[in-house]
């Protein structure tokens, strides 16, 4: 481990390890951001009800909300905007996406979306029906309300180790493959398919290795299932197994990542990740079963198959993503960013998710705020004090976002109570993230003051996007 990321430090593949995040590129364009009082975030916060998401973007100085879509673009993707073709049909962009996309994946079918989401409702509306089972190493909230909105159930069974914040494992996001076994041998015939998320977002941005999606795809071949990768993060996953995975040291992450891909029989994917896009998505497959079901829908509600909810421009700008996303420089820079805030937290006694994910930091709110209990919803309470404290917005991942409010009244809480500093991609600088690790340091010196909440208003399904919150 210790030989992994000293290797993560060289920028140029040479013997000089510095400890700054290296950023391999320069900037050509530059927007503001605004630094407001604490009197101001306070009064915002409450006509926010309390919810970070209702904040405007422009009253936050650091947005660690979400690395979706965030990122900046390069001077290649700008370039090649203008290259976009919006015909309605066949245009010149949706071939270069096309080819962009298999020659990645393999996957000889694609279709494209305006994002994920999308390519999820769209691919289990025909994949699978009432009463299905769907196991993943963890489903992320929108995949897991996608499913239950068409009454299947979706079912995590990452690793033990995957639910342990502190415990240290090379690949925390791998499923439990003995977990696996019993449901296909218990429940095999309600298993449609089986799906795996790289990198494990809703668990710490924690990779899955080679050997695991080899394994699991095995598992479910033997019993006639589909693999279906829900591959956002596909060039972070593959740049950790390239570090961390024994024989992988001197593959590319587009080597590694195309055998991600072949072993898996589709994927769904959000370009606004690894896409390294503002808005896209698509859904890629082996074979044709689910194909022509999937693209008659998809023009019922996305739009024809040619562009899918898309401009031409997006599907160039995406086609350029995911090919600069492989560069092993850029990858360096990207996962030595969550390591390099990860470190400052732990040398100042901060519980994170250990060992840091590819694309966020996940500050552990129980740890952090240990006089609150699950009732006063610690890792939302610590979300909002980041933000009076220091203007920086991440996200909850705990029991407001995988809890629920049962027929009868009763909540149910999630094991982890989380809060994800994701990071933008290619958009802020060493400097930024010095600041984020002085707020928090701050803010843990003072954590006994921050107070918990409780539920205002909520909504049936993903309720942390609406919700309204009181101070406990
Ligand atoms: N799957 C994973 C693992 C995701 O992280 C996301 C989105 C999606 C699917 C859905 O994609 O947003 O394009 O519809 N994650 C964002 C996040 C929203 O903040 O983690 P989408």
């Amino acid at each position: 481990m210790a030989d992994m990321l000293a290797r993560l430090h060289t920028p140029a593949g040479d013997h000089f390890m510095p400890s700054t995040i290296f950023e391999p590129f320069r900037i050509k364009s530059v927007e503001p951001i605004r630094m407001t009082t604490r009197e101001e975030r306070a009064r915002l916060l409450e006509q926010a009800k309390l919810n970070p998401f209702h904040l405007r973007a422009e009253d936050v100085l650091l947005d660690f909300l979400t690395d979706s879509g965030t990122g900046a673009m390069s001077a290649r993707q700008w370039a090649a905007l203008i290259e976009g073709d919006e015909s309605y049909a066949g245009a010149r962009s949706f071939f270069r996406f096309e080819e962009a996309v298999r020659d990645l994946t393999g996957y000889p079918h694609v279709i494209p979306t305006h994002q994920g989401r999308a390519a999820e409702r769209i691919l289990f509306s025909v994949a699978t029906k009432p009463g299905d089972v769907v196991p993943s190493n963890t489903h992320f909230d929108t995949t897991r309300a996608n499913l239950e909105y068409d009454g299947v159930e979706p079912l995590d069974l990452v690793i033990p180790e995957g639910l342990e914040p502190r415990t240290r494992h090379p690949f925390k996001g791998n499923i439990d493959l003995g977990r696996v076994e019993r449901l296909l041998a218990e429940k095999g015939e309600r298993v449609p398919f089986g799906m795996i998320t790289l990198t494990n977002n809703s668990g710490g941005g924690q990779p899955v290795s080679l050997e695991n999606v080899r394994a699991y795809a095995a598992l479910l071949r033997a019993h006639g299932k589909p693999l279906v990768l829900d591959a956002c993060r596909f060039a972070e996953n593959a740049m950790f197994v390239k570090l961390r995975e024994p024989g992988q040291s001197e593959r590319t992450p587009r080597e590694i990542a195309r055998e991600l891909f072949s072993l898996a029989d589709g994927c769904l994917v959000s370009a606004k990740k690894d896409g390294l896009a503002n808005i896209g998505g698509f859904i890629a497959l082996r074979d044709e079963r689910w194909v022509e079901a999937a693209r008659n829908l998809l023009i019922l509600t996305e739009g024809f198959p040619t562009y899918g909810g898309l401009a031409g421009r997006d599907l160039e700008a995406i086609a350029v993503g995911l090919e600069e996303v492989l560069h092993e420089d850029y990858l360096r820079y990207r996962l030595r960013t969550a390591e390099y805030l990860g470190e400052k937290l732990l040398r100042g006694g901060v519980a994170i998710v250990e060992p840091t994910g590819g694309h966020a930091v996940y500050l552990d709110a129980r740890s952090f705020l240990p006089h609150l209990a699950a009732a006063d919803y610690p890792a939302w309470a610590l979300s909002l004090a980041l933000y009076l404290e220091g203007g920086i917005r991440g996200v909850e991942i705990g029991s407001v976002m995988f809890g629920k409010r049962l027929d009868d009244g009763t909540e149910t809480y999630h094991p982890l109570e989380l809060v994800r500093l994701a990071f933008p991609r290619r958009v802020y600088t060493q400097s930024h993230f010095d600041y984020a690790a002085e707020v928090i340091l701050e803010l843990k010196a003072r954590a006994r003051d921050v107070r918990g909440v409780r539920f205002a208003r909520q909504a049936r399904y993903l309720r942390h996007f609406t919700a309204e919150f009181r101070w406990a």
